[in-house]
Formats: structure tokens, sequence, C-alpha cells
């Protein structure tokens, strides 16, 4: 399966969400989550992120293997995502920062 990290958080463009076939993508208020259990590792969003926030979950980067448990947890409870919208208000101050866990709301 495919893993939103940690760079998404506080930016949330939605690029990734328009070309998965299976409806994956599910929204919480400051970042997305990719299902486990319907992601079929087409690869397809992956470089749709301008900001690179998403792995395949065996190359997560180093510091971040929480995020493939993350990723399941919260797709059991934040609504599918199909349809593009505007990245957050204030994404381009939050791109490429570091450490932004701690700011995820739920
Ligand atoms: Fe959807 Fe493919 Fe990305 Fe999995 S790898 S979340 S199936 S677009
Ligand atoms: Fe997040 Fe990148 Fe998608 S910032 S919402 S993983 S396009």
């Amino acid at each position: 399966t495919f893993v939103v990290t940690d760079n998404c958080i506080k930016c949330k463009y939605t690029d990734c969400v328009e070309v998965c076939p299976v409806d994956a993508f599910h929204e919480g208020p400051n970042f997305l989550v990719i299902n486990p259990d319907e992601c079929i590792d087409c690869t397809l969003c992956e470089p749709e992120c301008p900001i690179n926030a998403i792995y395949p979950e065996d190359d997560v980067p180093a510091g971040q293997e929480n995020f493939v448990a993350l990723n399941a947890d919260l797709a059991k409870s934040w609504p599918v995502i199909t349809e593009r919208k505007d990245g957050l208000p204030d994404a381009k101050d939050w791109e490429n920062k570091p450490g932004k866990l701690d700011l995820l709301q739920r």
C-alpha cells in the first residue's frame, strides 16, 4: 500500500485524490490518508503530490514509519475524498517543514 506522510500535514493540496482508481483517500481537517484495504498499489498518486508526501509503505522516510499505522487508523473514521480542492490557506508556509505530526487535527 501507499502512505501519506508528514509533509502533507497543514498543506493538503489534494492533487493526489483524483487519480486514485479505487477512491482510497480519506480526508481530515489538515491531512489526508490512504486506506490500505483499498489501495491496489497502482502508483499513480505518488508523482501527483507537489511536495512528495506519498511513499510506498516499505519506503517511507526514516522516522516516519508510524505513518503506516496512522493512515490505516484514520482511514476508518475519516470520509472518502475524490475531488480536488484548494490546498489549505497557509499551505505554502508549511511546505517541507519537518515534524508536523503534533499539529495534526483529528
Ligand atoms: Fe490509489 Fe493507486 Fe495511490 Fe493506492 S497507489 S492510493 S490505488 S492512486
Ligand atoms: Fe497531501 Fe500531497 Fe495529496 S499535500 S493531499 S499528499 S497532493
